[in-house]
C-alpha cells in the first residue's frame, strides 16, 4: 500500500478477486442484456422477483431484496461506438457507488462482464468515491470498504495497473484541490520527490538560485510578486530497457496560485478557482507516478515549473521587458497571461533532451473554456498526424476528447510587440491559439499543446469526474504512453 504523501490513498476500497462464495451485502451484475440477467438468476430465491423488475429497464437498477441488494447494470443498445460504450460502463459505475453509499453497503461482489467492461465499471465506481476530506474535522467516511471481483473474469495485473492509474488521477486531485497556503510551489515540488520515492522515478528540484543562474526569465519575472519562492522540478523516469531512445518530455502548468498579478484578475469570483492553476503539473505528475508504478518500458521527463502570481511592489509591471531562457524577449502587456512565460522557459529547457515528443498540459486561457466548457481538452501542436491521431484516439477512449485549434501563420501577427521580440497577449480574439502560437516560437521538436482550463476543476458535480479537480489528463496520457510502448 502507498504511503499517504496526499489525501487519496485513503480513499480506495480494498479491492480483492474472489468467488462469490465470500459474503457481501450486495451484488453487482453486468449483464449485456435482459435474457442474461435472467439466466444467472436462474434457480435462485431472487429469479423472479427480479425477471418482474427489470422488464422494460435498462441502465443501472437497483434492487433492495430481502437476502441484499442486488444492482443490476443492463447495458442499452443504444450505445453503439466503443468510446461511447465504455463510457456508459464508467458512469454506470459511478452511479452504482452511489447507490451503494445511499445503502450503506460495505461490501459488494461484482460479476458477470468480461474483464475489460468490470474494470471500466470499476474505473467509474473508484473515481467517482474520490473526496477531499483532508480538511475536513468530522470527514464523512465512506461506507463501501471492500469490493468483491469474480476472479474467472479479471487478472490481478490488470486490476493492479487500474489501481495505479486511479491513483494517479487522485494523486493530481489532491493537488488540485490542495489550498495554496498548503501547497507553495516549495511544497509542491517535495510532493514530487516524495512521489518519486515511491513509485521509482527520479526528481530534481532546482531552487531560486539555479532558476537566477539558469536565467529562466519567464519564471522568474512571474515569481517577482510572490512572498515564496519558484521552484523547477526535473521528474524522470527511466527503466531499464525504454522502447524510445529519445525521451518523451511532459511540461505542465505549476501556477500554484494566479491572482493575475498586478493585472488583477476582477473580483468577484474570477480568483476562486485559481489554486487549481497547476492542474497542467498535477496532471503530469499523477501520469508518471501511474507509468513508473505500472512499469512502462518508456523514458519520460516531467517538467515543472512552478510559482505563484501575486501582485507586489516588486511584481512586474505591464509595460515591463523580460528575457526568456533561450534569449528571446518578451514585452508583458498582461501580468495575467503568466502561464505561457514560464511554460515558455521549460520548452526551452526541454530542447536539450531531443525529445521524441514533448507534450505540455495547462490551465492556460479561458478562452480554451469558453470555447468547449468542460466536456473536453482544446489541444494544438506541431507533431505528425499519425502522432495526433493516436492522442485523438486515446482522447475518445478515455472520454478525455480532443478538439485539435489550428496554429495557423496569421495569428502570429497579434503577438508583434513594437519593443521586444513578442508580446505575451494578442488582440483578443482567438486567445486559446494566440496562447499556443506564443508557445509555439519555443518549440524546436515535435510538439502537441493541451489548455485544460474548461475540464480541471468542475463546478458541479459531473458523474465519476466529481466535483472540483478531476484529474485530468492522466487517464489521457497513460493511455496514449501505455499505446507508445508497446
Ligand atoms: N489561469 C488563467 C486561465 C484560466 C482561466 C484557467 C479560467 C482556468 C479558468 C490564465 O493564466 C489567464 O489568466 N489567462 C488569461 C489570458 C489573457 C490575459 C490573455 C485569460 O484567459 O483571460
Ligand atoms: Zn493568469
Ligand atoms: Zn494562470
Amino acid at each position: 500500500m502507498p504511503a499517504n504523501f496526499t489525501n487519496c490513498f485513503l480513499m480506495l476500497p480494498e479491492i480483492k478477486l474472489t468467488d462469490v462464495s465470500v459474503p457481501h451485502e450486495g451484488l453487482i451484475l453486468l449483464a449485456k442484456d435482459h435474457e442474461s440477467a435472467k439466466s444467472f438468476f436462474q434457480g435462485m430465491p431472487e429469479e423472479l422477483v427480479i425477471a418482474n423488475k427489470i422488464a422494460g429497464r435498462t441502465g443501472i437498477i437497483p434492487l433492495d431484496l430481502p437476502e441484499r441488494t442486488i444492482i443490476l447494470y443492463l447495458e442499452s443498445i443504444s450505445s453503439i461506438n466503443q468510446p461511447v460504450r465504455n463510457e456508459a460502463l464508467r458512469k454506470a459505475g459511478a452511479e452504482a457507488a452511489e447507490a451503494i453509499e445511499k445503502r450503506k453497503l460495505k461490501t459488494v461482489f461484482i460479476t458477470g462482464a468480461p474483464e475489460t467492461d468490470a474494470l471500466l465499471f470499476l474505473e467509474g465506481m473508484l473515481l467517482s468515491s474520490y473526496r477531499f476530506l483532508k480538511h475536513k474535522n468530522k470527514p464523512e467516511i465512506a461506507s463501501l470498504s471492500t469490493i468483491l471481483l469474480n476472479k474467472d473474469i479479471c487478472h490481478e495485473s490488470a486490476l493492479t495497473e487500474l489501481l495505479n492509474l486511479v491513483q494517479g488521477v487522485n494523486i493530481a486531485r489532491d493537488l488540485v484541490n490542495e489550498p495554496v497556503s498548503y501547497l507553495t510551489a516549495e511544497k509542491l515540488a517535495e510532493v514530487f520527490q516524495k512521489l518519486g520515492e515511491e513509485a521509482g522515478f527520479n526528481v530534481e528540484v532546482l531552487n531560486k538560485t539555479k532558476i537566477e543562474s539558469l536565467k529562466m526569465g519567464g519564471l522568474i519575472a512571474v515569481n517577482l510578486g510572490s512572498p515564496n519562492p519558484p521552484t523547477f522540478s526535473i521528474l524522470e523516469y527511466k527503466p531499464e530497457k525504454p522502447v524510445n531512445t529519445n525521451p518523451y518530455v511532459l511540461v505542465g502548468k505549476g501556477v500554484v496560485y494566479d491572482t493575475g498579478g498586478l493585472s488583477l484578475k476582477p473580483t468577484p469570483n474570477s480568483m476562486d478557482k485559481m489554486k487549481s492553476d497547476m492542474a497542467g503539473s498535477a496532471a503530469v505528475a499523477g501520469a508518471i507516478y501511474a507509468i513508473a508504478r505500472n512499469k512502462l518500458p518508456l523514458h519520460v521527463i516531467g517538467l515543472i515549473p512552478a510559482t505563484e502570481n501575486r501582485p507586489d511592489g516588486n511584481a512586474m509591471a505591464p509595460g515591463d521587458v523580460i528575457t526568456m531562457f533561450d534569449g528571446t524577449t518578451v514585452e508583458v502587456l498582461n501580468t495575467d497571461a503568466e502561464g505561457r512565460l514560464i511554460l515558455a522557459d521549460a520548452l526551452s529547457f526541454a530542447k536539450k533532451y531531443n525529445p521524441a515528443l514533448t507534450i505540455d498540459l495547462a490551465t492556460l486561457t479561458g478562452a480554451a473554456a469558453r470555447a468547449i466548457g468542460k466536456e473536453g481538452i482544446v489541444y494544438m501542436g506541431n507533431a505528425s498526424e499519425n502522432i495526433k491521431k493516436a492522442f485523438t484516439a486515446s482522447g475518445n477512449e478515455v472520454y478525455e476528447r480532443l478538439v485539435e485549434f489550428p496554429l495557423w501563420e496569421e495569428y502570429k501577427k497579434q503577438l508583434e510587440s513594437d519593443i521586444a521580440d513578442l508580446k505575451n497577449i494578442g488582440s483578443g480574439e482567438a486567445g486559446a491559439i494566440t496562447a499556443g502560437k506564443f508557445l509555439e516560437h519555443f518549440v524546436s521538436y515535435p510538439w502537441l499543446h493541451l489548455d485544460i482550463a474548461g475540464s480541471a476543476f468542475l463546478d458541479s458535480r459531473d458523474s465519476y469526474r466529481g466535483k472540483n479537480a478531476t484529474g485530468t489528463g492522466v487517464r489521457l496520457l497513460y493511455n496514449f504512453f501505455k499505446k507508445m510502448s508497446n
